[in-house]
């Protein structure tokens, strides 16, 4: 077993309030992400659940036990820190076979598990060197296999891939979920890259400023965001947000009209935001549902290029193809995928119920 639950944690570090109520669930066996900005209090969360903070309120429990008053040793958790705090002294196969050598295993379990653990993360040529004769990735892959080599509970790890050239970080993300299915384990990870919580997480907890925004799949956060924030947050190019309002079946903003989606019961008059993502709108056919706008700028990104377009006071991004063309201040219509766009309340910044949808 290795359930992880939260309830109302709070920690406040002199006037900052890094915690404010943040409540999860992390269900066993779980790749569960804490996915926010720098600052947002996920560092202080996994500290919380290893029994590294003092907290001002809120409990820890695991495997439905309360474990609030615990000591860190006797959570069974392993940490895998934003810093990898290697022994600088011992070996890459010391480092990984401490944790075993701590709970006396015998050498014949320790070069095993190390063997194991070091083929999984690709480090077998460097387990006779020290530290300080590694690069940063692979300290942090070392500090991995040091984390993995155990059995715990559940494994807490704080961006463990942040010091990865990308070419490894992508290769990293399908081993970490590859090593993840084949353990069987509960792994709570830390990171402000959403490419990280979409890719590799079962579920997603958005954090901002110690508050947990939403907490859904990836495919929920993406599609269903809870407010305007976590539409911005999740997805690139960022989410296109227009103000508007509805007027009897038509979306009103400043210079266009929309027809007004028909899974939205938003009065007329309320303020609102359009939410518009890159590939759900689109320069190059024109239809009924369609804004006039006029080219800003192209973004070519090899595999497509993003259309910077102007509407209003606003600046739109659209995601089309490579090909496409243009110069700047040239008038054209960008087309919106109606199914597919969000509202928000222009107030709250929350998400309008999308009940008909
Ligand atoms: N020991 C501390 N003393 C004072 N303030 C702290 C301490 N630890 C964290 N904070 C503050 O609490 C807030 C949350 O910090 P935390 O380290 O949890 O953020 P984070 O989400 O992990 O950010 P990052 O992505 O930069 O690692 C921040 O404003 C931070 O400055
Ligand atoms: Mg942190």
């Amino acid at each position: 077993m290795g359930t992880v639950a939260v309830h109302g944690l709070c920690k406040s570090f002199g006037k900052v309030q890094a915690l404010d109520g943040v409540t999860l669930d992390v269900p066993d066996g779980s790749f569960f992400v804490v996915l926010g900005p720098s600052g947002a209090g996920k560092t202080t969360t996994l500290r919380a659940i290893a029994g590294l903070e003092k907290l001002d309120a809120g409990s820890v429990h695991l495997d439905g036990r309360d474990a609030t008053g615990d000591a860190p040793a006797a959570r069974d958790l392993a940490m895998v820190f934003q810093s990898y705090a290697l022994y600088p002294r011992r070996t890459a196969y010391e480092n990984i076979a401490s944790p075993l050598r701590a709970r006396r295993c015998s050498s014949s379990e320790i070069a095993a598990a190390v063997e194991q653990m070091s083929s999984l993360l690709h480090i077998e040529r460097l387990l006779q060197r020290r530290p300080a004769q590694m690069s940063g990735g692979e300290m942090q892959r070392v500090a991995l296999a040091r984390a993995l080599v155990r059995r715990p509970r559940a494994f807490l790890m704080d961006e463990p891939l942040t010091n990865l050239d990308l070419k490894l970080r992508v290769e990293m993300r399908t081993e970490l979920t590859r090593i993840h299915r084949s353990l069987g384990a509960t792994f709570v990870y830390v990171t402000n890259d959403q490419v990280e919580a979409m890719s590799m997480a079962d579920r997603v907890a958005v954090l901002k400023e110690g508050k947990v925004q939403q907490v859904g799949t990836p495919t929920e956060v993406y599609e269903r965001p809870a407010n305007q924030w976590v539409a911005g947050f999740v997805g690139s190019p960022r989410i296109s947000l227009l103000a508007c309002r509805a007027e009897g079946d038509r979306l009103v903003g400043e210079g266009w009209t929309l027809p007004r989606p028909r899974w939205t019961t938003a009065e007329d008059g309320r303020p609102l935001l359009l939410g518009l993502r890159a590939e759900d709108l689109s320069v190059e056919q024109r239809g009924d549902a369609s804004l006039p706008g006029e080219l800003y700028g192209l973004e070519p990104l090899g595999d497509r290029t993003v259309v910077d377009v102007r509407v209003g006071t606003e600046i739109l991004k659209v995601k089309a193809r490579p090909t496409v063309t243009g110069t700047p201040g040239e008038r054209l219509h960008v087309t919106v995928d109606l199914d597919r766009a969000h509202l928000f309340d222009a107030g709250t910044g929350l998400a309008l119920s999308e009940a008909g949808r």
